[in-house]
Parts: C-alpha cells; sequence; structure tokens
C-alpha cells in the first residue's frame, strides 16, 4: 500500500502508473517483450532497452510491447543517446588507424578468441560501429511509445520537442547534479539518478577535469542532491544499489519519486539474460562477492562480477590501452557470444549491482510483489518507534 499511496510526481507524470517502480531497461539480450509486459502489467513502469535494435526494427518492436502490455499501463522504450565525444573520438581512431588499429587490438584478446573458438571481427563496413540514434530515434518517436527514456547523453532538443508534441514522456539519466541540471535544461519530464552503485554501463556524458577520478557518486548522496538542484516539478527517480524494498524505501526518503531496480530483474523468469548471467548473480557460495567497474568488456566503464576476462585485461586497462567504446565491445561481440552459448562465466560480461547479492529468482510479477509486500513491513517497522 506504501507504494500505491506513495505522493510520486511520476505517477502525476504517467497517471496509469500504480507503483513508482520502474524496471530498469537492459540493452542487450536481458530486455525482453515479457518481462516489460510482465512489469507493467503489474503495476510498475517496464522498459526495454533498444540500444542495440536496428531502426528498421523499432516499430514492430513497438507494436509487439503495445499488443503485450495493452492501453492501460506505460512502457518505456531506452536508447543510448548519441555516442559521447571519447567515444566518438574512439570511433575516428578505428577509422584513421584503419584495420591495423583494428588486428591491433584485436591480438590482445587473441587467446580468448582461441579459446572459445571465436573468429576476431573484420574492419566494419565504412568504420560503421553499431546503429546510428537519430535513425533509431526517428523511428522510435513515430512508433509513439508512452514514454521514452534516455542514457549517455542529452537527447537534442528537437527530439524532446517532438517527444512533447506526440505526448510521449522522456526520462534522461545522470550520474552527476551536473549531468541533471543539463537534462533539465533541455526539458526532460524526469530524471534518473543513477549512482555508482547501479549495475551495467554507467551513463556519464559529460566530461570531467581530466586531473580528477571519474564520478563515484552513489545513490545515497546523488538523489537529494539532484532533488535539491532541479526544478521541484521534475521527478526523480532513484537507480544502483535498489535491489531490497528497505533499499527502496531508503530512495524515496532520500527524496525519489520512485526507483529504477536494474539487477534484481536481470534475474527474473522473465528476462532474456544468459543462465549463466543469472546463476553467477544467484550464486551465494561467497558471501564477501564484490562487483567491479571494469571496462575490459566493451571499452566503456561499467558494473559486473569480475571473471577471468576482466582480470586477464586489467592491467591492459589500467594503463590505458584498451580501445573505447564501442570498438573494445565490438572486438568482445564474438567471443563474448561463444562463451554465453557455452556457459562459461569467464569470458561473459556479467553484469550486476553492487547489492547484487541480495536479489532472489522469481517471475517478475513475484519480485514487484515482494518489493511492494517489503516496502511495507519495512515502513511499519519504522513507524512503530515513531511514538
Ligand atoms: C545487464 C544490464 C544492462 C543495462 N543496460 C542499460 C541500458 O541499455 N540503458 C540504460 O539506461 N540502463 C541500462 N542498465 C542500467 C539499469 O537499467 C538500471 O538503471 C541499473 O541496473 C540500476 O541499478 P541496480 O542494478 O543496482 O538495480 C543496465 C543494467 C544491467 C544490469
Amino acid at each position: 500500500m506504501f507504494l500505491q499511496r506513495y505522493p510520486s510526481r511520476l505517477k502525476q507524470l504517467l497517471p496509469k502508473l500504480r507503483i513508482p517502480v520502474v524496471q530498469g531497461p537492459f540493452g542487450g539480450g536481458a530486455s525482453t517483450v515479457e518481462l516489460v509486459a510482465a512489469c507493467s502489467n503489474s503495476g510498475a513502469l517496464g522498459s526495454y532497452g533498444a540500444h542495440y535494435v536496428a531502426p528498421g526494427d523499432i516499430a514492430p518492436l513497438v507494436a509487439q510491447l503495445r499488443a503485450a502490455v495493452g492501453p492501460d499501463a506505460p512502457f518505456a522504450v531506452n536508447l543510448w543517446c548519441h555516442i559521447a565525444h571519447d567515444d566518438r573520438a574512439n570511433l575516428g581512431a578505428l577509422n584513421s588507424g584503419g584495420p591495423e588499429y583494428l588486428e591491433k587490438h584485436a591480438a590482445r584478446v587473441a587467446e580468448h578468441y582461441k579459446k572459445y573458438g571465436a573468429v576476431p571481427p573484420g574492419f566494419p563496413d565504412g568504420g560503421i560501429v553499431g546503429h546510428r540514434f537519430d535513425e533509431q530515434v526517428k523511428a522510435l518517436l513515430e512508433a509513439n511509445p508512452p514514454v521514452i527514456s534516455f542514457v549517455m547523453g542529452v537527447p537534442p532538443p528537437a527530439v524532446i520537442e517532438e517527444a512533447r508534441r506526440r505526448g510521449i514522456v522522456t526520462f534522461g539519466c545522470a550520474t552527476t547534479v551536473a549531468e541533471a541540471l543539463a537534462l533539465e535544461h533541455a526539458g526532460i519530464d524526469a530524471i534518473v539518478a543513477s549512482g555508482v552503485e547501479a549495475g551495467g554501463h554507467r551513463g556519464t556524458f559529460l566530461k570531467t577535469d581530466p586531473n580528477t577520478p571519474v564520478p563515484d557518486e552513489t545513490t545515497f548522496t546523488l538523489v537529494p542532491r539532484v532533488r535539491a538542484a532541479v526544478s521541484k516539478k521534475i521527478p526523480v527517480i532513484a537507480a544502483g544499489g535498489v535491489s531490497t524494498p528497505e533499499a527502496a524505501l531508503a530512495a524515496l526518503t532520500l527524496g525519489a519519486d520512485g526507483v529504477q531496480i536494474g539487477t534484481a530483474f536481470v534475474v527474473s523468469d522473465e528476462s532474456g539474460a544468459a543462465p549463466v548471467h543469472k546463476a553467477a548473480i544467484l550464486d551465494r557460495t561467497d558471501p564477501a562477492r564484490r562487483s567491479c567497474l571494469t571496462r575490459a568488456f566493451t571499452g566503456r566503464s561499467a558494473r559486473g562480477i569480475p571473471n577471468q576476462f576482466a582480470k586477464d585485461l586489467y592491467e591492459a586497462e589500467v594503463n590505458g590501452e584498451l580501445p573505447g567504446y564501442p570498438v573494445q565491445n565490438y572486438l568482445t561481440v564474438p567471443l563474448r557470444k561463444k562463451a554465453g552459448r557455452a556457459g562459461d562465466k569467464d569470458g561473459l560480461l556479467l553484469w550486476c549491482g553492487q547489492a547484487g547479492t541480495l536479489v532472489q529468482r522469481g517471475k517478475a510479477a513475484e519480485i514487484l510483489k515482494r518489493f511492494e509486500d517489503g516496502v511495507d513491513e519495512a515502513a511499519k517497522g519504522i513507524a512503530k518507534f515513531a511514538n
């Protein structure tokens, strides 16, 4: 009841949302139509990560989501914005270095290709890796989903304007207060404040002073600081480390209008994550297990469970030798696919948040119900000390 009654600005923005919970989008294999539908139809906001979806496949995807979710609940589709400056520079390095550049970096993982029977990819056609954001977002706006969530940048003003004209709600992801202000300035409807605890890629897009460490603010400070910095009208959604009802209640207490939950849904029955990935998150043999930020798999900093591949590339990573995103991603996709199929957790990215040792398996609707009931229990537990 607590989550239903919570006076969230998110529910004002999305009147059909029953509880202020967002199932975090997953770019790559973990997103499925079934997972989005299970979450949206249980009263939360299901999200589909469409970063790897070709522009031409976006309309059919949204049609499938619409059919599975129905008219009485909202759902979101997520895109990575135009790749950040650094990433563009990485593509520039690939193009100016040509096949030799690619081969040099492929040589670093030659043993891994061999281990998994994978073939290093050839130089990409036209030097282009991945899909073009402008084409993806055009297709997505035309497909008219209830919500579009963006990560890795600020969507162009024309995109936000067109979304507003069509009645599409927009979310943007910030890992610092400065990024939240940039998103607010651009006219975004709601801000996901993503702490360093979050599983998957860091969404950082604003360059920091090169002599200071990369942003590492936790959800615990980022949420209240973003809340204090942006207009009172904008909903702030806490992401990162919300794997238990107690954490959800804590995030709301810190001023969040809702929570975005990722890792707890990666292990749901409906998620498309590889079985070996789910098993690694759910493995309880090491209570001291930790997660780490690594660039080994994609060239972009992301949080996952450390494994052999991340360890093997650690030295190259700290020495700044790895190519950045999307080049390293392009180089490791073939071996990650083979490792996933072989069920070998040492060659696969195992994205997982810092609180990943606390999640439990189950159907997405059961996981949500555990959150709803658990928040009630946690709130009652605290309330008994009030008088
Ligand atoms: C496997 C995986 C893939 C993810 N892919 C995306 C993505 O494509 N876009 C995005 O905005 N967030 C992505 N995220 C972040 C989640 O949506 C969510 O914000 C995050 O997992 C919340 O932190 P938690 O894992 O501690 O719950 C991903 C997270 C994981 C675990």
